[in-house]
């Protein structure tokens, strides 16, 4: 079979089973020629599953302050160039009150890994907002299995923890310090603990494979994670790794499509970096098997301070800016922006 006709034949095998190999996801990775089809499945299946309504969730970027030295990120602790702030308890509660006046069900609490956010600093935060009847994802790094527990017992609904990558060396490589057993520990504990677990891959790693992004792939369908968050490697001129190639839009999308057809139910968003690379480009992104974005309701000058990569999208914006704007593009699609909390699954108890 030509090139062609084996890839369409895998994409449609893909679409109703949402099963593929290592083999089969490897070459469908590496086939540009089958993106837009791969997308149009992907499509397909994110209609069938998960519906045309799109989850908007209110991202909180509280404290760009982290332990860590990522290679990669503009708030590793040896950047001394990030002009380092903390929100206070009183300042996130009350911007998780304007997002529910924006009309978000959720909020995302972001953070570099800050230890000034101890348990109770951090759970107190939590109760407060959940008085808002508001869902609360939390994205603050790797803790210990009771510090999950007790954020979890105050109300915490999620957890966003990307792997970036299955590959141990290269994780380890780009993530001096920390070990990638404690980081599957977490994503474990984190499962077993009942929390929506939302992982996920950076994409353009120097020295990632396509093999290693295929199991990428088969190591979230195991783990059976709730969300998935993919973006391409901004270069960041502050970080070790500042004069690499950036992650390829293109193989990055085609990863979004895979793991719709591999992981049907899930919640993929379309993500800020890759509008950053690619102007629209999470309209292309929505198009091709997401169904979330994350607008920022952080206020003024902390947008930009919080620099992962840079050439941020909105950092001048306001939140009320961000809202609108998402609104009316997702309308412009033919979508519309759902009025859920937004759930995998339906649970009964959600606290
Ligand atoms: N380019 C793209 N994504 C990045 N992240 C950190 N630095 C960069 C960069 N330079 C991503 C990582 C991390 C998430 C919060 O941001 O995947 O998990
Ligand atoms: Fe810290 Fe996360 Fe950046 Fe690593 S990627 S330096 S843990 S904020
Ligand atoms: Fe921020 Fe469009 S999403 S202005």
């Amino acid at each position: 079979m030509a090139e062609q006709e084996e890839s369409a034949a895998l994409i449609a095998r893909a679409a109703a089973t949402h099963r593929l190999t290592e083999a089969e996801l490897v070459q469908l990775l590496g086939d540009a020629a089958a993106t837009e089809q791969l997308a149009a499945a992907a499509d397909r299946v994110r209609h069938d599953y998960v519906g045309d309504g799109v989850h908007l969730r209110g991202l909180i970027e509280f404290s760009n302050i982290c332990r860590q030295n990522c290679m990669y990120c503009g708030l590793r602790r040896d950047n001394g160039k990030t002009e380092r702030y903390r929100l206070d308890a009183a300042t996130i509660v009350e911007l998780a009150r304007k997002a529910k006046g924006y009309g978000y069900h959720t909020v995302v609490l972001q953070s570099g890994e800050d230890a000034y956010f101890t348990v109770p600093r951090l759970c107190a935060i939590i109760r407060d907002i959940k008085k808002l009847d508001m869902a609360i994802t939390l994205s603050l790094g790797e803790r210990p299995r009771e510090e999950y527990a007790a954020f979890r017992a105050a109300g915490a609904d999620r957890y966003l923890l990307r792997i970036e990558t299955t590959d141990r060396d290269l994780y380890e490589k780009y993530d001096p310090g920390m070990s990638w057993a404690n980081r599957d520990r977490c994503l474990r504990d984190l499962r077993e603990l009942g929390y929506e677990v939302g992982t996920g891959t950076l994409v353009g790693l120097p020295g990632q494979t396509l093999a290693m992004l295929a199991r990428d792939i088969l190591y979230y369908q195991a783990l059976d994670a709730d969300m998935l968050g993919i973006g391409p490697l901004i270069p960041n001129g502050d970080t070790p790794l500042g004069t690499a190639k950036p992650g390829d839009f293109a193989l990055t999308r085609r990863m979004v499509s895979l793991l719709r057809l591999l992981l049907p139910e899930a919640n993929i968003p379309a993500t800020t970096a890759m509008e950053t690379m690619v102007p629209r480009g999470r309209e292309l992104i929505l198009a091709s098997g997401a169904n979330v974005v994350m607008p920022n309701v952080t206020e003024g000058d902390y947008r930009r301070k919080y620099a992962l990569y840079p050439g941020k999208i909105c950092v001048a914006d306001t939140p009320a800016d961000c809202r609108h704007c998402m609104g009316g593009r997702i309308k412009a699609m033919g979508r519309y922006v759902a009025e859920d909390k937004g759930f995998r699954r339906h649970r009964l108890c959600q606290g």
